[in-house]
């Protein structure tokens, strides 16, 4: 199945259908478990952050064929959804808990000590009026894609390729030298980014518990991704992005 696929950003008019063909497509992630309002927001929230990658991938009918999110600076842009949705995006979350116990006690388990730390940063920075520093800039600069994914019908037609190569010369046009992303050690797209070029650089475990291989893409090198360091070493991923 082909057909010309137009690349274009995500804007609010997206917001709905991506949203939703996120929660179909990714749904093994527990993000997706956080009901439509959440994930709406959540995409209205990433799209809005400073520094977002978020392309939609569309066909001359109009249909929603994939999305690619992630972001030119992962600390920088996290920060920024917190501090202007996360007040939004928690009770959202609270809400859908209240009526899905089984959901809220995953969350209690997996997340709630990250989350109620996360809160408790956010209101200390809002009554002390502190600023999010951006802090030095690190070198090199890291990109990150967090999650890429085709419409089913359409898979095996281009429409990831498409999507990944825009957001690799997104990263390129924000000044970075490298991309990285994580992808389920059992999940079958680790192959289509090995065939796109990126290097698997290693196993990491998430503050939630689950385990993840880690993949890399040198902006500079057309992808050679190792960076001469070889692939398949195990490591917590130092203090470079990772899931969120
Ligand atoms: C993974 C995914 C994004 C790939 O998108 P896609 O549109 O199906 O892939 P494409 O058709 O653009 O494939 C591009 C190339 O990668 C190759 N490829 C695709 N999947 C592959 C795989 N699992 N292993 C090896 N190569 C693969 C294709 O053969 C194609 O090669 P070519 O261009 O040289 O002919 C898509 O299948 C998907 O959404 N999967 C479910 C969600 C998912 O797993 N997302 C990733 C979460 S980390």
């Amino acid at each position: 199945m082909t057909g010309v696929v137009q690349i274009r950003p995500l804007v609010g008019a997206d917001v709905a259908e991506a949203s939703a063909l996120h929660r179909e497509i990714l749904d093994m992630e527990f993000l997706s478990r956080c009901g439509s309002g959440f994930m709406r927001a959540y995409y209205r929230a990433w799209v809005e952050a400073p520094g977002a990658i978020s392309l939609v991938a569309r066909d001359e009918g109009g249909e929603l064929l994939g999305v690619v999110l992630g972001a030119t600076d992962p600390a920088t842009h996290v920060r920024a959804m917190v501090r202007e949705s996360g007040v939004r995006l928690g009770i959202r979350l609270a809400l859908y808990a209240v009526g899905h116990p089984s959901f809220a006690r995953d969350l209690v388990v997996t997340r709630g000590r990250r989350y109620v730390r996360g809160v408790v940063r956010l209101v200390v920075a809002r009554l002390s009026h502190a600023r999010a520093s951006s802090g030095p800039s690190t070198d090199p600069r890291v990109g990150e894609i967090t999650h890429v994914l085709v419409r089913s019908q359409r898979q095996g037609s281009g429409v990831g390729r498409a999507l990944l190569d825009a957001a690799v010369a997104a990263g390129r046009a924000a000044g970075l030298d490298e991309l990285v992303l994580v992808t389920p050690p059992d999940l079958a797209a680790g192959g289509f980014y090995r065939h796109l070029g990126w290097r698997a650089d290693g196993e990491m475990t998430s503050r939630s518990g689950e385990a993840f291989v880690r993949y890399r893409y040198l902006l500079d090198e057309g992808g050679r991704g190792d960076g001469g360091r070889g692939e398949g070493g195990r490591g917590d991923g130092g203090n470079r992005p990772g899931p969120r």
